[in-house]
């Protein structure tokens, strides 16, 4: 698992594993930031932790650092890497070391409001539907294809936080039979 921030999805994955809900194992999580929550939602639990020094870069991905990713993931055998608020771009070097084994999931219906923020950007655009989408991992932002999705009503006195939150519950339960369904299709 590759994650920037809090990890609520990671530790979604963690409990549907517990509770027999996806026959998985979590055997690496990474983030470009030391003091990430996800990070320590891993060492919790005991799984091995990385943290990927991406240079100072804010967002960029260095291809360097994609290699040194891939090379590691292969030999740890995983057999899909899964993104949760990951904040940067996965190019050619893990791309081409696990192609159709990178899962991604985004807080909209896509390929409406890709990018930051989509809960954000829903309402702004006054949409009266949104949600989350599980996709697969192409070079493009949120451009992969769509794997599973679940819908969230905007109510009228919505706030971006509230939901986010929304879409966050549905998120959590997204993931881990978004993963299940993508190794059923192996
Ligand atoms: C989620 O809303 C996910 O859709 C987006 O980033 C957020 C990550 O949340 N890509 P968390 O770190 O899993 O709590």
């Amino acid at each position: 698992m590759l994650g920037s921030g809090s990890g609520s999805n990671c530790q979604s994955i963690f409990n549907a594993i517990d509770e027999g809900r996806l026959p998985a194992e979590v055997v690496i999580v990474l983030s470009d930031h030391a003091d990430a929550y996800i990070l320590e939602r891993a060492r919790q639990r005991g799984v091995r932790t990385e943290l990927m020094d991406c240079g100072g870069y804010r967002n960029k991905f260095p291809l360097e650092v994609q290699e040194r990713v891939a090379q590691l993931l292969r030999e740890l055998r995983v057999d899909f890497v899964c993104l949760a608020g990951f904040m940067r771009l996965v190019k050619e070097p893990l791309l081409a070391a696990f192609p159709k084994r990178i899962l991604n999931i985004h807080p909209a219906l896509l390929p409406a409001f890709p990018g930051v923020e989509a809960w954000r950007q829903a309402l702004e655009a006054g949409a009266t539907q949104t949600g989350c989408t599980v996709h697969y991992v192409d070079a493009g932002m949120d451009s992969g294809e769509i794997l599973m999705q679940a819908f969230v009503p905007v109510l009228p006195d919505d706030t971006p936080e509230t939901l986010h939150a929304r879409i966050q519950v549905q998120e959590h339960i997204l993931y881990p039979a978004a993963i299940l369904s993508a190794l059923s299709r192996l």
